[in-house]
């Protein structure tokens, strides 16, 4: 990553007109792209940690200033006990390895999620990593990690009514901005660009409320296979879309948008 200084990019996108500012990356396959070379689920893990260096890496020298990367869902403890026990392990060793650097390149770091059954060791490497790179301001790279998307809305959902019960808030003040400001992390701007990889079209419980005007490209490649061509063709296909947010096209007025912005220009 270049450092902020330099005035531009030597990295324009693709046909771009229009960067994303917050991309948001469903990282899928790993273990697809293991069994198609005979090996185990977790070396395809293993190999996904440097997909995902290289894509922190390629999201930095295009400025995207928000990147959001789904490490961990409140689903995947579904799976052996083995192979969460290496996940938990390869969020482990991420931060330890990678923490310096990043924090170097002026990532900020945040974690979304639940800290409900992290091992504590993980939990206090979390804290020391978003305290560590508080100030920085790059890019923030926001690590989903044991997120699910229900659980949000339902924790914040309830946060709301337990403030409502102590007479902080009346109930006629619950409204969208409320229940945005009640998320994990309500100061990051709703995603404009989803990548899912490996060919699945489905969100699987990824920042359902904040997606509600993304767009969305799937991607064949398996996450190890993740590379500058394939971000590129995701920047290319969303540089291509028409977002619209429900108005009609070009002329996004004031009042009724929900606070919905059209980006004009990058
Ligand atoms: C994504 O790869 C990594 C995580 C969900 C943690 P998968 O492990 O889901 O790989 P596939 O989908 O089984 O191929
Ligand atoms: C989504 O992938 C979760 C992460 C990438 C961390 P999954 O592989 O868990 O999703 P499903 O089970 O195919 O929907
Ligand atoms: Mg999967």
């Amino acid at each position: 990553m270049r450092d902020d200084n330099k005035q531009g990019s030597d990295f324009p996108a693709p046909e771009a007109g229009v960067m994303p500012r917050h991309i948001g990356i469903i990282m899928d396959g790993n273990g697809r792209w293991a069994a198609a070379r005979g090996l185990p689920r977790v070396e395809g893990h293993r190999r996904g940690v440097e997909a995902l260096r290289r894509a922190i890496r390629i999201a930095g020298d295009y400025r995207i200033p928000f990147l959001t990367i789904y490490a961990f869902s409140t689903e995947n403890w579904r799976r052996p006990a083995q192979e969460v026990t290496y996940l938990m392990g390869l969020l482990r060793r991420f931060i330890r390895n990678d923490l310096a650097e990043l924090h170097g390149n002026g990532v900020r770091v945040r974690v979304i999620g639940s800290r409900e059954n992290v091992p504590p060791d993980i939990i206090a490497l979390i804290d020391e990593a978003e305290a560590m790179t508080r100030g920085n301001a790059n890019m923030t790279l926001v690590v989903a990690f044991n997120y699910g998307s229900r659980q949000e809305i339902a924790d914040a959902a309830r946060r709301l009514v337990e403030m409502v019960a102590r007479g902080e808030m009346r109930a006629d003040e619950i409204d969208m901005d409320r229940l945005s400001g009640a998320m994990f992390a309500p100061d990051i701007p709703d995603p404009d660009l989803i990548i899912r990889t490996s060919g699945e079209q489905r969100l699987s419980n990824f920042l359902m409320w904040q997606a509600a005007y993304a767009e969305f490209v799937f991607l064949p490649q398996h996450w190890p296979d993740f590379d500058k061509a394939a971000f590129d063709q995701a920047l290319a296909q969303f540089a291509a879309r028409e977002r619209r947010f429900g108005a009609l096209p070009g002329v996004v007025t004031g009042g009724a948008t929900n606070g919905l912005k059209v980006m004009t220009g990058s």
